[in-house]
């Protein structure tokens, strides 16, 4: 229970911005340039803003905090930190650990389609059908575990940090042109009154809700364990409050930029907003062959993609590699090696599915159900074990000390009591919720 006798070696550090880039690059991702424009486009458009912004404030903000808290006072990753927590413990880490590990496989399968579109958006769209039936989505698959474990089995500061100093601020620019562009269309009124326009009505749905926290959840990488490792590696200067609202609020900014840049487009050319999750791989390459300047705007949308989702996978297999190097004394080459066969071979199936085998599980593509058993039924329960592990078994001065450190805005008692109690219940609510509305 007392985190720092245990540390016996230097561990690597961020540099001061190095760790917020890193952060927000974890953060933003599919989840937010793919996932939520289509999921507000499928739930009442700007009336989903409402239950988002509120998951995000009672437990998105809070559990990131508690994360990179943890993280820094037990200087480990996630298995690590559970082990020093209470040895008896240490087992919990896997959770999150396997959770993250099918996560990275599957989410680099659609990273991969993203990166083919970067290719077709120069020589020439190839239907989404043609091109999940083709080898392609393999080969593209696997080249992105490559690329992301080239960055990572570096070092952390020549590797994920540098790798972001240049992944963010070109997330940044291309954002920032396709928003610009975005505002100059035709469609523009009826995009942005479709996108934020709230209907009301749609709020006493309990799915919208939950639908809503789950978002927050995958868009934030709350329950990954990788904010947690993250923190591991954040020095002892860095006000961690300050540094999650600075993550926490660009990961809600670039979700609502990237509905902003897609709902114009999409009204501009007389297209249905509500076309689930192929919006970015059907109806915006439709738009994007005939529109002026097309193949440029295409590019900049599928970087930005890629972009967004590499940035994430590396916080994914850094996930995996620390907790390799912290409990094996493994080199970071090896674990990293092991990361990412692991993945490549977990992966396959999902890959499969969409590469011409059409392999399903439980009556769906298999990305399908591993994302839905993984990627949303799984989240909550790890980031319940984390909160309840940790603001009930350690001691609440050390947790308020550790995330105070440095820190302008000082959390209260009521803080660890309000992670005790309140949050468990939220995330049971919702988990219960998901739960029925899958099975029923
Ligand atoms: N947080 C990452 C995303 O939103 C996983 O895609």
């Amino acid at each position: 229970m007392s985190p720092e006798s245990t540390d016996s070696t230097k561990r690597a550090e961020w540099s001061r911005y190095g760790f917020v880039l890193a952060a927000i690059g974890s953060a933003v991702g599919l989840g937010n340039i793919w996932r939520f424009p289509y999921v507000v486009g499928e739930n009442g458009g700007g009336a989903f803003l409402i239950p988002y912004i509120i998951s995000f404030f009672c437990f998105g903000i809070p559990l990131m905090i508690l994360e990179f808290t943890v993280g820094r006072g037990f200087r480990g990753s996630v298995v690590t930190a559970f082990g020093r927590l209470h040895p008896r413990l240490r087992h919990l880490g896997l959770l999150p650990f396997v959770m993250t590990l099918v996560v990275f496989s599957y989410y680099s399968v659609i990273a991969g389609w993203t990166l083919a579109y970067i290719i077709f958006s120069v020589t020439g769209y190839m239907d989404f059908k043609t091109f999940t039936s083709s080898p392609l989505p393999l080969i593209t698959f696997f080249a992105t575990i490559l690329l992301a474990g080239t960055v990572v089995k570096v070092d952390l500061k020549d590797g994920i940090e540098r790798a972001n100093r240049y992944l963010m601020p070109m997330l940044a620019l291309a954002l920032l042109i396709m928003f610009v562009q975005a505002l100059a269309l035709p469609g523009v009124q009826a995009g942005l009154a479709y996108y934020l326009t709230p209907d009301l009505s749609v709020l006493s749905d309990p799915g919208i809700w939950v639908q809503a926290a789950g978002q927050v959840f995958f868009s934030l990488s709350i329950g990954f364990g990788v904010l947690l490792t993250y923190g591991s590696y954040l020095s002892d200067s860095a006000p961690i409050p300050r540094s999650a609202a600075v993550v926490a609020g660009a990961d809600f900014l670039v979700a609502l930029v990237a509905g902003v840049i897609i709902f114009p487009v999409v009204f501009s050319f007389g297209f249905d907003p509500v076309s689930g999750p192929q919006l970015a791989f059907i109806t915006l390459p439709r738009i994007f062959s005939t529109m002026a300047f097309g193949s440029f705007f295409g590019a900049l949308f599928f970087i930005l993609l890629f972009v967004g989702a590499l940035s994430s996978i590396l916080s994914m297999v850094e996930g995996g590699v620390a907790t390799m190097v912290d409990e094996w004394a493994w080199p970071r080459k090896k674990a990293t090696y092991l990361v990412c066969t692991l993945a490549a071979v977990i992966g396959l199936p999902s890959a499969l599915s969409y590469a011409g085998f059409n392999l399903t599980l439980f009556g769906a593509p298999f990305l399908d159900t591993v994302d839905l058993l993984f990627g949303i039924l799984l989240v909550p329960v790890s980031a319940s074990v984390i909160c309840l592990a940790f603001s009930w078994l350690w001691n609440p001065e050390s947790l308020l000390a550790e995330a105070n450190k440095n820190s302008r805005f000082k959390f209260s008692r009521a803080a660890v009591y309000y992670l005790r109690y309140v949050v468990p219940l939220l995330l049971l609510v919702t988990l219960a919720s998901t739960v029925a509305m899958t099975l029923l």
